[in-house]
């Protein structure tokens, strides 16, 4: 899907594959400029021209262009008259194409952090993250040295005439001192940005793309889930072509959170006077996934199912051609080699990368470029209330994901009465929930022994996971419970939570594995 917004200054962010291409993007939205990722093979000369970039941005990555066919930037791009900004792999791409060259870190690369020796913008020696093996060993024509670390001479180089700038290091990291500032100098004294990107302009925006993308008769259906995208997509569906041209539509796939549909139905009806129209299909979800162990073919049927029962929904309701979802940015980037670009698939999210091939509607996705707390922030704007707006996510696949391999009823009973009882317990403590992004159960199908009064009970074992995160893309585990909190939670979920025929857990721990290496779901 092609740009929706209509900002003035619009920074184009070339993926080369590093892992940090999408901080680069927050970092330059966080500064109030508009951003967008386009992989650097898809940058054909029209689309570029389309987009029409105030500044033109060039990712890391983990090719060395001392290889044969390592990745490049259409030769183009450099001659538009666009200030640039490289950044590792980017500066050396940049110094490379330009006439300089680069050499070979020999296995002795720069990891972690380093001081760099002069810097005008800034105060001091600023500290700053590396991560590089090879690096830029001579300028190319046009270009001075502006600032050195004691293992790496060009870490900072400018082309003053054309307004390009490399850095060895990575600004977009936290770790770099100050590399929030680095980018504002780029965007806004270099390039010339304006700081455009208002909420206001982004509610405009998403509502422009739904009235551009539905025209003045097309009738869209909104995928309800429950969470806080899908409730800030059907405000804005509302806002862009008014109620009577919007369905909602919730599918309880069986594997919700206890009492879940329930609120979903009474925020929908009471906060934006539409109906929700819920259809229960929990059979026909887990009978499909029923003995599938693979997570990636779990979301892909539980994907396809969704769109069945959409299609199915938007035909009992008198032709609703188009199908309105809340895919945020996130969701495109993890399941991101659904458009073929250079960054690693982690998830297919159900509604970006598994798509069933059939499906027959087409999407409108209004907050399609927008991150987490750029969502919230348009939810508060539509009159949502604070609680709902400030809930966890929930995933798609729910409660499905949270059992690893194949998953029974059974099961998924058991996880949501746990799930239930560890986010009471927290949402019971002042201020706890607000200072987790995301907390969940999660069940695991091990068998242990354990004893109840004078009895030995086989049972099974539960996780509980609580992260903290500013977007989801690396997570930290919470750390901070009051003292015993996770011990009580623990007995109690043991102690209350009887299952079909008796079944009890007799495990519980908690899950401290941070992403990287691990994710936030267990699948
Ligand atoms: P991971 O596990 O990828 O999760 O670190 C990051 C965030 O995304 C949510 N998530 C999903 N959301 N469909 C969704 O709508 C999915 O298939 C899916 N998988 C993960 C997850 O709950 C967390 O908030």
């Amino acid at each position: 899907m092609e740009c929706a917004v209509t900002t003035l200054n619009k920074v184009l962010v070339v993926d080369f594959g590093g892992q940090s291409v999408q901080l680069i993007a927050r970092r330059v939205r966080e500064a109030g400029v508009f951003s967008e990722v386009m992989a650097f093979d898809k940058l054909t000369e029209e689309r570029v021209r389309a987009f029409n970039p105030r500044a033109i941005i060039l990712s890391g990555g983990p090719a060395s262009v001392l290889e044969q066919n390592s990745p490049q930037l259409p030769m183009f791009m450099y001659e538009m008259g666009v200030p640039m900004l490289g950044i590792c792999y980017g500066q050396q791409t940049m110094a490379a194409q330009l006439g300089g060259e680069v050499a070979s870190g020999a296995g002795r690369g720069e990891y972690g952090a380093a001081k760099l020796d002069h810097y005008a913008p800034m105060m001091g020696r600023p500290e700053v993250w590396m991560s590089h093996g090879d690096h830029v060993s001579a300028l190319p024509p046009g270009f001075a040295l502006i600032s050195s670390t004691s293992n790496c001479l060009y870490a900072m180089i400018y082309d003053d005439k054309r307004k390009f700038l490399g850095v060895q290091f990575h600004p977009e990291m936290t770790h770099t001192k100050d590399g929030a500032g680095l980018i504002r100098t780029f965007l806004f004294d270099l390039a010339g940005c304006e700081p455009d990107l208002t909420q206001a302009s982004l509610l405009d925006e998403a509502v422009a793309m739904v009235q551009r993308t539905v025209g003045d008769t097309g009738r869209v259906l909104c995928a309800g889930s429950g969470g806080v995208d899908s409730a800030v997509l059907a405000g804005v569906l509302k806002r862009a072509i008014g109620p009577d041209r919007v369905v909602c539509v919730h599918v309880d796939h069986g594997m919700m959170r206890k009492g879940e549909s329930d609120m979903v139905a009474d925020i929908f009806t009471r906060h934006f006077n539409m109906p929700l129209h819920v259809v229960r299909a929990g059979d026909l979800f887990l009978d499909r996934i029923a003995g599938i162990a693979d997570p990636e073919k779990k979301r892909r049927i539980i994907g396809a199912a969704f769109i069945e029962m959409f299609e199915a929904e938007a035909k009992k309701h008198g032709d609703l051609q188009y199908l309105g979802q809340g895919t945020i940015y996130p969701d495109v980037i993890e399941s991101t080699s659904f458009f073929g670009g250079p960054s690693k698939v982690i998830k297919s999210h159900h509604n970006v990368g598994g798509l069933p091939p059939w499906m027959r509607m087409p999407l409108v996705e209004p907050l399609r470029h927008l991150f987490k707390d750029q969502v919230r922030a348009l939810g508060r704007e539509l009159g949502l209330p604070d609680w709902f707006v400030r809930r966890h996510p929930f995933p798609g696949p729910g409660l499905g994901i949270r059992v690893p391999g194949a998953v029974q009823r059974w099961q998924v009973q058991m996880l949501a009465d746990a799930d239930e009882i560890y986010l009471k317990a927290i949402e019971a403590v002042p201020g706890l929930y607000e200072q987790i992004a995301q907390a969940f159960a999660v069940f695991l199908p091990v068998m242990a022994v354990g004893k109840m009064g004078d009895n030995r009970v086989e049972g099974w074992g539960f996780m509980l996971r609580a992260v903290q995160t500013d977007d989801f893309m690396s997570v930290e585990p919470f750390d901070n419970w009051p003292k015993g909190f996770l011990k009580d939670v623990v007995k109690r979920i043991c102690m209350d939570v009887v299952g079909p025929g008796g079944q009890r857990f007799v495990r519980g721990g908690y899950d401290y594995i941070g992403k990287p290496p691990g994710t936030t779901e267990w699948e």
